[in-house]
């Protein structure tokens, strides 16, 4: 495993083509699932610095919050609340440009403005999701729901 995560790209594009290829490195060797779900939060953070970037695991009928980086976080949220349980629900990623406009949005923190959520699919089952959320408003665009959904999919079938 790399002991550096290395930096690199002008554009949030050109960072996540940076980013990806090391997270498949980080995780390729490593079988425990919290380990490579930190370590991909972690990296979120080192390379974007968004304000929020993290895992809720689906447990039974509810979602409980995994590994993240960020301020302390709601730690369950229940099928159909929220952008979580709405990305869970309809096994669909959702960008919500201004939380503020979204109904239901569970504020865990009033700093996060935006967010995206992707739902991390196994065999047709939501098992998780990844959530990022971003002090800045409309922060998130069609870039990032590509990269993070490949990022999603290099993690899915550890479920
Ligand atoms: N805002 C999310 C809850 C999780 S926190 O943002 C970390 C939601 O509405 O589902």
């Amino acid at each position: 495993m790399a002991d550096e995560l290395i930096l690199e790209g002008e554009t949030r594009e050109e960072k996540y083509q940076t980013l990806i290829p090391q997270i498949k490195a980080l995780i390729s060797d490593e079988p425990d699932l919290v380990a490579n779900c930190a370590n991909i939060a972690a990296a979120l953070r080192q390379t974007f610095d968004f304000f929020f970037g993290g895992f809720y695991f689906v447990k039974e009928d509810e979602l409980v919050l995994g590994p993240f980086q960020g301020d302390i976080a709601c730690t369950r949220i229940a099928l159909g609340r929220g952008v979580c349980g709405k990305a869970w629900q309809n096994k669909e990623t959702i960008i919500v440009p201004d939380v503020n406009a979204f109904p239901g949005h569970i504020a865990c923190s009033a700093a996060s403005i935006s967010e995206i959520v992707i739902p991390i699919i196994n065999k047709g089952v939501v098992c998780s999701v990844l959530d990022v959320d971003s002090d800045k408003k409309d922060d998130f665009n069609a870039i990032d729901q590509k990269y993070l959904t490949e990022l999603a999919e290099l993690i899915s079938d550890r479920f």
